[in-house]
Formats: C-alpha cells, sequence, structure tokens
C-alpha cells in the first residue's frame, strides 16, 4: 500500500553546499538554504554580501561552482529544454524593471506565455488582462512602458513574471529605484500574493515588508548566511555581530 504523505513543510527550493566563484572570487560560500512551499524568505545583508548572485544561481542566470540546487525536486539542469522549463518555474523580478520598451504592457505580460507556454493570443491576453487587474494596472494594458510610473512598471514587471505561472518568485530589491511614494504600491502588491501562497525569495531592505510578510529573515555577510530567525527575533534580538551592526546602521538612516 502506499504510504501516507507526512504533513508538513514540503521543500520548494534546496541549496545544498553551494559554491560560486567570480574567478578567485568567492561570492557565495556554504549556501545551505530550504525554501518551503508557501514560505516567504526575506534575504538581507549589506551591500556586496552576495544577495543577488543567490537570486541569479537560483535562477540559473549564474553557473555554480559546486554543490547542488533543486527546484521541487529536480537539480537545475546545466543547459537546454530542461532548462528552460525549469526556469520557467522561477519567476524572477529586479530592482530594475526591464519591459521592452517598445512593446505595449498587454504584450509584454503576453510575450513569454506565447513563446514558452504556448498559449493561444486570446488566452495569454485573457490570463494577462486578469494579472494586470490584480496588480492594480488592468487600465494601462495598452500603454507603452514609458507612459507609465516606475510604480506601476514594476507591478507590471510581477505580472509579467506570475504570466509564467511559476513555483517560486524571486524579488531582488523590487523597491529600491523606486521613489518613496511609489514603494508601498509594489509591496502591498507582494503582500498580496505572500497571502494567496506564493513561494517567495525576496531581496529587500524594507523592514515592514519583512514584518508583515515573511516566515523568516535571512541574513547574508560576505557570502555567507551568518544567521537566520523569524523577522520579529531577527529585528529585535540579533545575534551576531554582524547582524547588529548592520541593522544599527539600517535604522540611523
Ligand atoms: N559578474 C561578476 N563578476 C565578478 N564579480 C562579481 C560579479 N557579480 C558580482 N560580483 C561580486 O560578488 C560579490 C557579491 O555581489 P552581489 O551578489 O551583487 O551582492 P549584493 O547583491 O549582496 O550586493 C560582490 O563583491 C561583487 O562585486
Ligand atoms: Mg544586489
Amino acid at each position: 500500500m502506499a504510504s501516507v504523505p507526512p504533513a508538513g513543510p514540503e521543500p520548494l527550493v534546496v541549496l545544498s553546499d553551494v559554491q560560486k566563484h567570480y574567478g578567485q572570487f568567492q561570492a557565495l560560500k556554504d549556501i545551505d538554504l530550504t525554501v518551503d512551499r508557501g514560505e516567504v524568505v526575506v534575504v538581507i545583508g549589506p551591500s556586496g554580501s552576495g544577495k543577488s548572485t543567490l537570486c541569479r544561481t537560483i535562477n540559473r542566470l549564474e553557473t555554480i561552482t559546486s554543490g547542488t540546487i533543486t527546484i521541487d525536486g529536480k537539480e537545475l539542469p546545466k543547459e537546454g529544454k530542461g532548462l528552460a522549463e525549469l526556469r520557467a518555474d522561477v519567476g524572477m523580478v529586479f530592482q530594475s524593471f526591464n519591459l521592452f520598451a517598445h512593446l505595449t504592457i498587454l504584450e509584454n505580460v503576453t510575450l513569454g506565455p506565447i513563446k514558452v507556454r504556448k498559449l493561444k493570443k486570446a488566452d495569454a491576453e485573457s490570463e494577462a488582462r486578469a494579472l494586470l487587474e490584480r496588480v492594480g494596472v488592468g487600465h494601462q494594458a495598452d500603454k507603452l512602458p514609458a507612459q507609465l510610473s516606475g510604480g506601476q512598471q514594476q507591478r507590471v514587471a510581477i505580472a509579467r513574471a506570475l504570466a509564467m505561472k511559476p513555483k517560486v518568485m524571486l524579488f531582488d530589491e523590487p523597491t529600491s529605484a523606486l521613489d518613496p511614494e511609489m514603494i508601498n504600491e509594489v509591496l502591498d502588491v507582494m503582500v498580496g500574493l505572500a497571502a494567496d501562497g506564493m513561494t517567495m525569495i525576496v531581496v529587500t531592505h524594507e523592514m515592514g515588508f519583512a514584518r508583515k510578510a515573511a516566515n523568516r529573515v535571512v541574513f547574508m555577510a560576505d557570502g555567507q548566511i551568518v544567521e537566520q530567525a523569524a523577522p520579529e527575533q531577527f529585528f529585535t534580538r540579533p545575534e551576531s555581530d554582524r547582524a547588529k551592526d548592520f541593522l544599527s546602521k539600517l535604522i540611523t538612516h
């Protein structure tokens, strides 16, 4: 008889003993990190600590030197069709929105589903309109990116990533390039996604978001995971000197 699967956390993204070098320089050291399905992990740490590199290796934009990364139980292949498929499982939103300037908002969101998921144009468009509605820019569908504010463009970038139906969403400082008044409209969309159960890895220094939406904060320094804890515990009782030092600088800004 088939055994009943164990209840409880289900690992979705698993990094084991990951090392990453750029030439002689080691950007990631001994990274062991498991993100469970539905979990929201915020990654913080000083500039140059390897946060972007971590995201880029999970999305396979960068190869790793050694170790393994699995998404939903499958190891990331080096290249080929399998890579394209696994990459589609991982949605990514960058600091710079990276929308195609010559395509409309709607076309930006339907491009991937038509090319990669092989959806019919009409189906891709109805899905895209629903997603644009969900992120609050439904009425902007026929405009070009330059006609939208930064906050609106970043919400389109989120819709575009979601259109690929990813299993996990990576956000690399998604609000760092935005004017202050636009930060919350993007964070609100992310909080909503988290509440809907999306698995998320979010590089951000927005402590309000971490407190509201994160299950766990991972603190990196010098390419290593130095400390991880629930947000409240991490922000009020950091253990390592590196984290204490980092947080004291963050707060005095
Ligand atoms: N393509 C690259 N070539 C060489 N060094 C790099 C490259 N990308 C990042 N680095 C270095 O790796 C370290 C980590 O960078 P990064 O992951 O961007 O850090 P963070 O996102 O935490 O600021 C930094 O010292 C950076 O200079
Ligand atoms: Mg970075």
